[in-house]
């Protein structure tokens, strides 16, 4: 038995025992008591470098939640090459730790194994494990609100303009900015336009259009939503 925060740390460090994610369950990792029995799960979704990542670990930090960013599991499928649909059957905690995952390349990757139903099948399980187990938890996708935790908490739909994201990438990784937002505006068709769980804001998510806002304003905005919610408002 692995504890909560050992294994989160595991998994980020990339040193998890070699165990198939779709193998393990909330008993495998949720047994350190942590005195709240806390179910709270915040869901943040959006397009690419609409600032999900920042605002999800802002939160996550804040509440003492633990975090999942569902996007490396397609990027770590996608980048493993083969049939896509094995390795997300057979993707492991440590696949997520590949130092090459964040790249533009492995961005759209991902987003063209995203469309697989079979790949999204696979994993649906772990997803919301994560999100119910004990202890509050913050998933950020693109998907969560609509198909991985239609029930949670907290649904928010992080946006910004194409051309603001773009930017923001720019600012990231450099390289030529026309070609960046070429990317994003492909990636965002590709991510809207699938059958199978399409990216768009859940019914009762709330819109947060980052274009304007510094990160700490859209921080700040985020951990007040989830602060009123914990408060029953
Ligand atoms: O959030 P990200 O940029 O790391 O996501 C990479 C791709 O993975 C994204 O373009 C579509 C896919 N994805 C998805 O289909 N569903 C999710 N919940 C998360 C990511």
């Amino acid at each position: 038995m692995i504890p909560r925060t050992i294994f989160l740390r595991l998994i980020e460090g990339g040193c998890l025992p070699p165990s198939p994610l779709s193998g393990l369950t909330p008993e495998d990792f949720w047994t350190e008591k942590t005195g709240r029995a806390v179910i709270f799960t915040v869901a943040i979704d959006g397009p690419a470098a609409a600032g999900k990542g920042t605002i999800s670990r802002a939160v996550a930090a804040r509440f003492g939640f633990a975090h999942l960013d569902t996007g490396l599991l397609y990027r770590a499928v996608g980048a493993k090459g083969g049939d896509p649909i094995a390795a997300a059957r057979g993707l492991m905690a440590e696949e997520l730790a590949r130092g090459d995952l964040r790249t533009l390349e492995a961005g759209q990757a991902a987003s063209r194994v995203a469309v697989i139903p079979e790949v999204r099948a696979a994993l649906v399980a772990f997803q919301r494990r994560f999100a119910r187990a004990e202890g509050g938890a913050v998933l950020d996708g693109r998907d969560i609100g609509t198909v991985i935790c239609p029930e949670a908490e907290v649904e928010l739909y992080v946006t910004a303009s194409a051309e603001v994201r773009a930017h923001r990438r720019w600012l990231e990784l450099g390289g030529e900015a026309a070609h960046i937002l070429a990317e994003v505006v492909e990636r965002d068709a590709r991510d809207m336009g699938r059958v199978d769980a399409p990216l768009r804001p859940a019914a009762d998510a709330v819109i947060l259009d980052t274009s304007g806002m510094t990160v700490a304003e859209a921080v700040a905005q985020a951990i007040a939503l989830v602060a009123a919610r914990m408060a029953g408002e």
